[in-house]
């Protein structure tokens, strides 16, 4: 959206800017995760989530993200920043028949799109999947004269674990992973493994031995993600929100789409106020989580 390079000055840009949106947020601004239920159980809405210069805004209706744009436009124009309009986008979930443009206050059209980068993922998981065993690929080659090295297994693993694997794992732990996905990831962990040991595909090298201990990612994947989870549940409440929240599908046609709630919910087969419950204490929860340092 806005963007400063000059590292001293980025504290006090992230204050002037973090001023700027609470002057232009309005008590009614945000994405509804839960509605009004009586006057003491009010909505709950998500207005923005930031990280330093990278803003997200979020409304539930397009007429009102337009408005809340316009808004934020003009108080941070007050402070001597402008908005980039080519350096924004929006996103729709769920998205309405005729998708109405957005547009910046010179007029400026804000580019439509179906998934961004947001901190290095994008949110659609398919994508992101693709995307990380792409980098995790080009990692495996770039070392590829460290394989073929006469150095034990035992070191090759552990170069693997935290180059390659960590560059696959990046952001996993928010992943919505679907059968199919989770095929593909421990597919290529399989290949990857096999390119770090150098064991050629006519060898008869089983599994077994080729990962000699070492735990499926996929199940590193849960085990993280799951972590996580309990991590974020007992810290903010908000967070704790954001992460079981789950679209209104019923206006939409077709499958709902896989929620990270409907995930957590198979991995520790609970639901609702047992899962929330157990969620919320520390030792339960460890229970569910095989391998804790992954
Ligand atoms: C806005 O961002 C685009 C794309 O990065 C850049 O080319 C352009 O110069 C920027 N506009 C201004 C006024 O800085
Ligand atoms: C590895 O990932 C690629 C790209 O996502 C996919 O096309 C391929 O089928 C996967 N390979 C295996 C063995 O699962
Ligand atoms: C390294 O691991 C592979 C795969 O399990 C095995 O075939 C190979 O013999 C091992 N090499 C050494 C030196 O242990």
């Amino acid at each position: 959206m806005v963007s400063c390079r000059v590292i001293p000055w980025l504290h006090l840009f992230i204050v002037a800017l973090d001023y700027a949106l609470r002057k232009a947020v309005n008590t009614n601004d945000g994405l509804t995760l839960r509605r009004r239920q009586s006057s003491r159980h009010p909505a709950v809405v998500l207005p923005d989530l930031d990280f330093a210069d990278d803003i997200c805004l979020f409304e539930d209706t397009i007429r009102a993200a337009q408005d809340f744009l316009h808004r934020v436009e003009s108080a941070t124009q007050e402070i001597g920043l402008f908005l980039n309009a080519s350096k924004t986008m929006v996103m729709h979930i769920n998205p309405p028949v005729d998708p109405q443009v957005l547009k910046a206050r010179d007029g400026t059209v804000i580019e439509q799109v179906s998934d961004f980068k947001y901190l290095g993922s994008f949110s659609n998981t398919a994508y992101d999947v693709s995307h990380r065993i792409g980098l995790a690929w080009g990692a495996s080659h770039s070392l590829r004269k460290v394989w073929k090295a006469p150095i034990q297994n035992a070191t090759k693993i552990k170069v693997f674990r935290s180059s390659v694997e960590s560059i696959l794992l990046y952001g996993s732990d928010s992943w919505s992973l679907t059968k199919t996905l989770c095929k593909k990831l421990d597919g290529n962990y399989t290949r990857l493994l096999r390119t770090t040991l150098n064991v050629d595909w006519k060898s008869h090298t089983t599994n077994t031995q080729l990962y000699n201990g070492l735990p499926r990612i996929t199940r590193v994947i849960r085990d993280r993600r799951l972590a996580l989870a309990g991590h974020v549940m007992r810290h903010d409440e908000m967070a704790g929100r954001v992460l079981l929240w789950r679209p209104d599908d019923k206006r939409r046609r077709g499958r709902p789409s896989l929620t990270l709630k409907r995930v957590i919910e198979e991995d520790v087969g609970l639901q609702d106020g047992d899962l929330l419950s157990v969620m919320r204490d520390r030792a339960a929860w460890r229970n569910f989580i095989v391998s804790p340092e992954g």
